[in-house]
């Protein structure tokens, strides 16, 4: 097959299970475990207002699903088209197979190469530029890219630094080969070195978990090293595309914190008004933040076709990555 000059996202979704949860509710509930926190905490350190949490049976292949047909509908293309599935997620229904054989399979479309990376909050990013390497390399011509989490299975919900910051939903986008851009550059990095400031370092061995099965984080590491690394790979895909920060339509970080948010885009000389912020309304979903927040600004009307998006993700790995695009 030969490759596409562009790849291109033609159709985006999202998903998100049923329970809201506000601040006021959750603080409610922590405080039934002793556990104390406030909305204002809450609010003033990271700009989530409410997050949206899983049932015990809801599962990321399940999100992924909902927000793949809602994809699938709004590009116009038949689940039978699609050749290539890519999931990202941390929270996959199982060890295996992959969440993205999974949501094939509730799809209906055996035969297309289905894989998860693995990439925790930088996932959305790996996976489109993976998708972008296929679809121009002819390894495919038809992507369904898919962020899927539900994160709130990983919390320890005795822990008030980490069990406010997350929540569930998942997200997803069609791409096609295209010969009009597209995706301008995409960059991706990782310093594993990094692994012990964010982490859920347990696994399964001989049917019992081993190691420490809740997520950890050393909250102001990451805060500094995510800025520092979001600057440098906004930068990097810029100047790869021949933009500057003036070019820059919708900046859509990996919605963390809206702290982190705010200094990435005032590090970079975005104004704040050129950002996408769901993390009010959807706290941090991980692999799922980026395609939430794109498919939000999308519906919503704010993101117009033939305008320049910068997708940036940071996260556990320590990861990052950064894809400039024309919608
Ligand atoms: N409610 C009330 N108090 C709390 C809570 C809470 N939920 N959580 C922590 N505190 C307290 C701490 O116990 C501490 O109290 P002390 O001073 O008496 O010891 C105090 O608040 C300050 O704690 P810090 O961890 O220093 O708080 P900080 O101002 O750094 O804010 C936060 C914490 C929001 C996590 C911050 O470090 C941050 O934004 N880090 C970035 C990491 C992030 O956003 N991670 C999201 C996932 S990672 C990713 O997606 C890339």
């Amino acid at each position: 097959m030969k490759g596409a000059a562009f790849s291109r996202i033609v159709g985006t979704g999202s998903a998100l299970p049923e329970r809201c949860v506000s601040n006021a509710q959750l603080v409610a509930e922590l405080a039934q475990r002793g556990i104390e926190t406030s909305d204002q905490w809450i609010v003033e350190r990271t700009g989530i207002r409410q997050r949206y949490l899983a049932g015990p049976k809801l599962t990321s292949s399940q999100l992924g699903y909902q927000a793949a047909l809602q994809a699938l509908h709004s590009a116009g293309i038949a689940a039978g088209e699609i050749d290539l599935i890519i999931c990202a997620t941390s929270t996959p229904d199982f060890v295996f197979p992959s969440t993205a054989c999974l949501i094939q399979a509730q799809l209906g479309c055996a035969g297309a190469a289905a894989f998860d990376v693995q990439a925790v909050c930088s996932g959305f990013a790996y996976a489109v530029a993976t998708a972008d390497a296929y679809i121009k390399t002819g390894l495919a011509s038809k992507a369904l890219v898919i962020g899927a989490e539900v994160f709130s299975r990983i919390l320890d919900w005795n822990d008030r630094g980490t069990c406010v910051l997350f929540g569930d939903g998942a997200g997803a986008v069609v791409m096609t080969g295209s010969d009009s851009p597209g995706v301008l550059a995409a960059r991706l990095h990782a310093d594993g070195r990094q692994q012990h400031i964010l982490c859920t370092a347990g696994n399964l061995s001989g049917g019992a978990v081993v190691g420490h099965p809740f997520l950890t984080m050393d909250g102001p590491a990451v805060f500094k090293l995510a800025v520092k690394v979001l600057d440098e790979v906004a930068r990097e895909v810029l100047d790869l595309a021949g933009k500057t920060p003036a070019d820059v339509d919708w900046l859509i970080p990996h919605q963390a914190n809206i702290r982190i948010l705010s200094a990435a885009a005032k590090k970079l000389g975005i104004a704040e008004s050129k950002t996408i912020v769901t993390v009010d309304q959807h706290a941090n979903t991980s692999a799922a933040s980026i395609p939430l927040a794109l498919d939000y600004g999308w519906r919503s009307g704010q993101i117009k076709p033939g305008q320049h998006l910068l997708l940036e993700g940071v996260g556990g790995g320590f990861t990052w990555g950064a894809v400039l695009l024309q919608i």
